[in-house]
């Protein structure tokens, strides 16, 4: 376990320290970021004449050899190093000799680190985008196809007015538009270079930090060294984002999970988004839905860590920031195979639109609009109130709808009532009265689903 600082040590590390304090098994996870940014160091280097047009080729190829040996699988990444860093380092100077000691010239680990995550982060949020634009997708087919499927709407879970599928999703489709657009912001803020902020006062060396950023594709520098090697706040926010994210998957999966059950079926499960029992034969179990709702914990809990981790640090790098990688990880990869599965769940599910009308129907979610038919017949809403309210203690106990009362029976409680009341609480009536921009109706539907179709075409063309 030869390490990079043994300079000054006249022992040992001791084995369970040097287990504690390594990182190996989760940074590997970045070697190709780590490479990366080594590269364009070197480059930079060379350009500013600290190392030479030969040092800077001799280590360049073997830095891409090594990360071709790393991809091909015939260099593997062993525990005898104590981070990524030191490997690629040590496998560079075994390649190339005494010159691979140059690629360290004008650098900490703790830039090297804070730069390694934040590259690793930009492509993460990049990835978890494409997620969620192929789940805006599905959301918006799901919409355009739904558009007259009805159902209740349900305020305290209880039916309370007729809306349809397409405009309960629509819904959903708001909440992953902030999503997408909360880590287009993220991306924003965090894109600056922190390289070449050493340890944590700069070097002596005369860097160009602009050029490394650029080759980066940074937009420029960071603008504290002190800072950049102990700014988390890009982690969190995005610990923030993913745990939000969660959030949404998490209540569309527990509508998702009621929708499925053996009471509600308004929707089925596609068999090869559902499992089994392994004791009785009938059973068709949402799994998929209830790990998402599950795994929500996990994110929260990785948010909750870091912020913990981060509220006593004084400037600048300090150790418990490498508690920030296992929770990042674990909290990405864990978003990314929910927005992943839950896409595949949604656009294979089946949709029994005539279960969802009749529980519509049955639900008295056409008592409001039976008010408003007497409040546009003159009476006072109030009145209107207890009227209906009236009417539907009288289905109740004949177990009937409104739809199905007579109209004799609707006069014998309230004589304003005439023969259009049928039509006036049809579902059909309900809904599509409700046209206002954000309503349920058709014609305000259209408009929202070509304001989506319209940001879409954007996003996947770009
Ligand atoms: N493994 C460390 C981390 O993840 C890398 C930086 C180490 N720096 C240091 N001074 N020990 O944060």
């Amino acid at each position: 376990m030869a390490q990079l600082w043994g300079g000054r040590f006249t022992k040992e590390t001791n084995q369970l320290v040097y287990n504690f304090n390594a990182s190996i098994s989760f940074d590997q996870k970045f070697y190709h970021q780590d490479i990366e940014g080594s590269i364009a160091h070197v480059t930079m280097l060379a350009k500013t004449g600290i190392l030479t047009e030969e040092e800077k080729s001799q280590i360049i190829d073997g830095l891409m050899g090594i990360l071709q040996d790393v991809e091909s699988g015939t260099l593997p990444i062993t525990s005898e190093y104590e981070d990524i860093h030191s490997f690629v380092e040590a496998n560079l100077i075994k390649r190339i000799g005494d010159v691979g000691k140059k690629l360290h010239t004008g650098r900490s680990r703790n830039d090297q680190v804070a730069l390694d995550m934040k590259l690793y982060t930009r492509d993460e949020i990049v990835a978890l985008k494409e997620l969620i634009l192929a789940l805006m997708n599905t959301l918006h087919r799901l919409m355009k196809e739904h558009i007259d499927t009805y159902m209740p709407g349900f305020t305290h879970l209880q039916k309370a007015q007729p809306v349809t599928l397409s405009h309960h999703i629509g819904a959903y489709m708001e909440m992953f538009r902030r999503d997408y657009s909360r880590l287009t912001d993220i991306y924003e803020r965090m894109n600056y270079c922190p390289l070449g902020a050493g340890a944590l006062a700069g070097t002596t060396y005369p860097l160009d930090r602009e050029l490394t950023a650029k080759l980066l594709n940074f937009y420029g520098p960071t603008l504290n060294s002190m800072d950049s090697v102990s700014d988390r706040d890009y982690l969190i926010e995005l610990l923030s984002a993913c745990s939000t994210i969660m959030i949404h998957l998490s209540r569309f999966s527990e509508e998702i999970i009621i929708w499925n059950s053996n009471e509600y079926r308004f929707i089925e499960l596609d068999d090869a988004y559902s499992t089994g029992s392994s004791i009785m034969p009938q059973k068709k179990n949402p799994d998929i839905a209830e790990l998402v709702r599950g795994k929500t914990g996990r994110v929260y809990g990785a948010l909750m860590s870091l912020l913990t981790v981060m509220k006593g640090i004084p400037l600048a790098y300090n150790k418990d920031m490498q508690e920030d990688k296992e929770l990042t990880f674990d909290a990405i990869d864990t978003v990314k195979g929910c927005l992943a599965l839950f896409t595949g769940m949604i656009s294979t599910m089946k949709v029994n639109k005539e279960v969802m009308a009749n529980s519509a129907k049955n639900g008295f979610t056409n008592a409001t609009d039976a008010a408003d038919y007497l409040v546009n017949h003159g009476v006072p809403f109030r009145d209107a109130h207890s009227i209906v309210g009236q009417l539907v203690l009288f289905c109740i106990e004949k177990e009937i709808s409104l739809d199905d009362m007579t109209l004799e029976q609707y006069q014998t409680i309230c004589p304003v009532f005439q023969e259009d009341i049928y039509d006036a609480i049809s579902m059909k009536t309900c809904v599509e009265k409700r046209n206002t921009i954000g309503a349920p109706g058709q014609e305000a539907m259209k408009q929202v689903i070509a304001i989506h179709e319209a940001y879409l075409k954007t996003l996947n063309e770009g």
